[in-house]
């Protein structure tokens, strides 16, 4: 198995990957100090799409699992596909749900799937009027993919002119959305053209400060299940949304393989609307959701790949994940890295609780010693039949990590405890 990215999501995946019994040997590319540990590393670029292929074909692999988002709009799924490679992770085509939100928009607007009005604007003339056509919080999205920087949400009426007037400069257009009010969850959904698959549905973290305050960051933080997706909500994302994404992407010329990412507000009645969609797992989702399947992962990632997953009914259990993400001094912003971490080995095994680290942007340097090499550094992840307890336990295993200016929420989970 190939696992392609170097995050705490990979990290996780190759973790399930690796307890199945179809699994030989794992590679990543890049990989992180934990991949380390599961599985080789092969230290290429994201960007190196050639260089992926080859390292595909070389190591004779038979499955690709593809993590982040680059690699899929970049079409390295459309690649491993002509050559027959099984491949976790859509063509490069249906990627433009996440890599054009207007795109998606677009999309949602013709199936009918709940989402946020929008404004397109291109001309500095049009942002009073359209300013003053949603209420304030304005949401105003960059239609790149920017690693999560794309999107300002603002009450200030001047930071939103400067980033629409900043946005329409370099990209000569941007999307300026419907604030949408209630509580966001992530519904991570496998599908191919034989059927779709919902995960256990769970909640990020996505602002750096407590109480969901300060900077939008790549996630802080999440527990799985997310009690906000009740039974009837959950169903009614499956009639709206799901359901109609389902349909079209099977229809398509090239047929959907891999996760939809469906991101989720819930209001108050129970209904859902679409936040985002990502062609991929969500980061740290994943790092809750895998430990919940019961089935066998490669089993299921394979049979997704090889468009029959209807082949396969994945069990799921009933206890609760939650990780807590620790990052570098000055993350979301400017991140120091290249310090050494201790405590990373840190594990809890007590009756049904179980806590264990997620490495995400660690390494080990020459020396073979553990260092910190990007903003969110590593996860505590703890798995139990209760969250509370989980929740502990990932606590009590992050707070042995020392690494010199970094930080974390203490407050993981708060929604649901
Ligand atoms: P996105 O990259 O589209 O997921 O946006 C990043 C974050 O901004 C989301 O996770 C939400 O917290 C927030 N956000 C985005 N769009 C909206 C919206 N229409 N209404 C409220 N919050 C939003
Ligand atoms: N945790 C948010 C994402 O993966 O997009």
């Amino acid at each position: 198995m190939l696992v392609i990215g170097g995050g705490g999501r990979e990290h996780a995946l190759a973790i399930g990957l690796a307890e199945s019994d179809l699994v030989g040997s794992i590679h990543c590319c890049p990989g992180n100090s934990g991949t380390a540990k599961v599985g080789i590393n092969h230290n290429l670029s994201l960007d190196d799409i050639d260089g992926i292929v080859k390292l595909a074909k070389n190591i004779k692999t038979d499955l690709v699992v593809v993590g982040p988002e680059g690699p899929l709009v970049a079409g390295l799924s459309d690649i491993l596909t002509e050559l027959q490679i099984p491949c976790f992770g859509p063509h490069s085509e249906a990627a433009l749900l996440e890599g054009s939100k207007l795109h998606a928009k677009e999309i949602m607007n013709s199936l009918n799937i709940p989402t946020g009005g929008v404004i397109i604007l291109n001309s500095e003339s049009d942002i009073k009027q359209a300013l003053s056509s949603f209420k304030p919080p304005w949401v105003i999205k960059r239609d790149v993919l920017a690693g999560g920087k794309g999107v300002v949400v603002t009450e200030e009426i001047s930071e939103a002119e400067d980033f629409i007037i900043q946005s329409i400069n370099t990209d000569d257009f941007v999307l300026l959305e419907e604030f949408l009010i209630g509580e966001e969850a992530s519904m991570l959904v496998i599908m191919d053209e034989s059927g779709y698959v919902c995960l256990p549905a769970s909640q990020d973290h996505k602002r750096i400060g407590e109480g969901d305050t300060g900077l939008n960051t790549g996630g802080m933080g999440a527990y799985a299940p997310a009690p906000i997706v009740t039974p009837a909500v959950k169903q009614r994302v499956e009639d709206e949304i799901v359901g109609p994404m389902h349909h079209y992407l099977r229809n398509q010329d090239k047929p959907y393989r891999g996760v939809l990412y469906v991101g989720l507000m819930i209001n108050e009645e129970g209904a859902p609307s679409v936040v985002e969609f990502n062609v991929r797992f969500g980061d740290p989702e994943t790092q809750v959701t895998i430990p919940l399947i019961e089935s066998d992962l490669a089993e299921l990632l394979l049979a997704t790949a090889e468009g029959r997953l209807s082949s396969i009914d994945p069990k799921f259990s009933n206890k609760s994940a939650v990780t807590v993400v620790l990052a570098s001094k000055g993350y979301p912003k400017e991140s120091l890295t290249g310090l050494p971490i201790k405590g990373a080995d840190s594990q809890i095994e007590e009756g049904e609780i179980k806590a264990f680290i997620h490495h995400a942007g660690s390494d080990f340097n020459d020396q073979g010693e553990l260092i910190s090499t990007g903003g969110r550094v590593l996860a505590a992840t703890a798995i139990s039949s209760d969250l509370r307890s989980a929740v502990e336990a990932a606590y009590a295993v992050i707070d042995e990590i020392e690494l010199d200016g970094s930080h974390y929420r203490r407050d993981i989970a708060f929604r649901a405890l």
